[in-house]
């Protein structure tokens, strides 16, 4: 086990965003998620805590996608690049930066996000998507919760399945809007909470405006998802692709 839940945890409690950790929902290839009960002062239901696996654990492609258009531009001293490369502790704490802003940037904007509640080093602590179980409460009057699933594993009506790939298509559209390209987008980084399509999963997102591969990002991530919508015969990856590249077309021209 590389990560250390109780570091954060203490953290995240002192920060008065967590209250407990609660359960492991998810422990990926990238990072580790627990659910947690949420601090009154957090206004939501419950916290989802992201921690990030070691660095060395990511492939350099990532990093390198992280930088491109970075250098430059938002890292603006020389000795903050130096800096970031000075140790795999540094390198992760930009990584997470990355997902911690993109959340903020978002949902600030109105998009289907989690709300971001704070960061450290090597963790996020967000806003956990739920659902009401159905049935039950917590023994204190609130709902139970349980997590939302992935869209890869959500059970949708016809009618719900051509809303959520509206309001995707839509949400994409909006973050292009906001010089923004997920760069990972696909049905297991979409959760559905009540019929609707929360994005996740934002660590790799780049800025449109100064990465050297936008086009080709934008155009991946719209394909995987109308692909994906496209087994219910509700589009198709080459649809998605067209849809990119008319957007990127506009937006090149400032004209989205
Ligand atoms: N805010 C959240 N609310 C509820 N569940 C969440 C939340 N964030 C993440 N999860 C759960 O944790 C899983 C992994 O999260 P995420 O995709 O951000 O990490 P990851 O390391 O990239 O995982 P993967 O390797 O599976 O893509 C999600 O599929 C989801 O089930
Ligand atoms: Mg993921």
């Amino acid at each position: 086990m590389d990560i250390d839940i109780d570091a954060v945890a203490e953290r995240f409690a002192g920060d008065a965003i967590i209250l407990d950790v609660e359960q492991v929902l998810k422990s990926g290839k990238e990072a580790v998620v627990f659910r947690c009960s949420a601090h009154p002062s957090t206004g939501v239901e419950a916290v989802a805590v992201k921690v990030y696996k070691d660095i060395e654990k990511r492939g350099f492609r990532d990093m390198a996608d992280y930088l491109d258009g970075r250098i430059g531009r938002t890292i603006r001293k020389r000795r903050d690049i130096l800096h970031m490369f000075s140790s795999p502790d540094s390198m992760q704490a930009y990584w997470v930066q990355a997902e911690y802003e993109a959340l903020e940037r978002l949902h600030g904007a109105g998009l289907p996000v989690p709300k971001p509640l704070a960061m450290c080093d090597n963790a996020v602590a967000m806003e956990f998507v739920g659902e009401p179980a159905g049935f039950g409460d917590d023994g204190e009057g609130g709902v139970v919760l349980e997590p939302a699933p992935r869209l890869r594993d959500a059970r949708l009506g016809s009618g719900e399945a051509a809303a959520a790939k509206e309001a995707l298509v839509a949400a994409v559209r909006r973050m292009l809007e906001l010089d923004l390209i997920h760069g990972d987008l696909s049905p297991y980084n979409v959760l559905v909470r009540e019929g609707k399509p929360v994005i996740i999963d934002f660590p790799q997102a780049i800025d449109a405006r100064f990465h050297s591969r936008g086009a080709e990002m934008l155009s991946r991530d719209l394909a995987n998802i109308l692909g994906y919508f496209g087994k219910r015969g509700l589009g198709s990856e080459e649809e998605g692709r067209a849809l990119a590249a008319e957007w990127w077309e506009l937006y090149e021209r400032n004209a989205l």
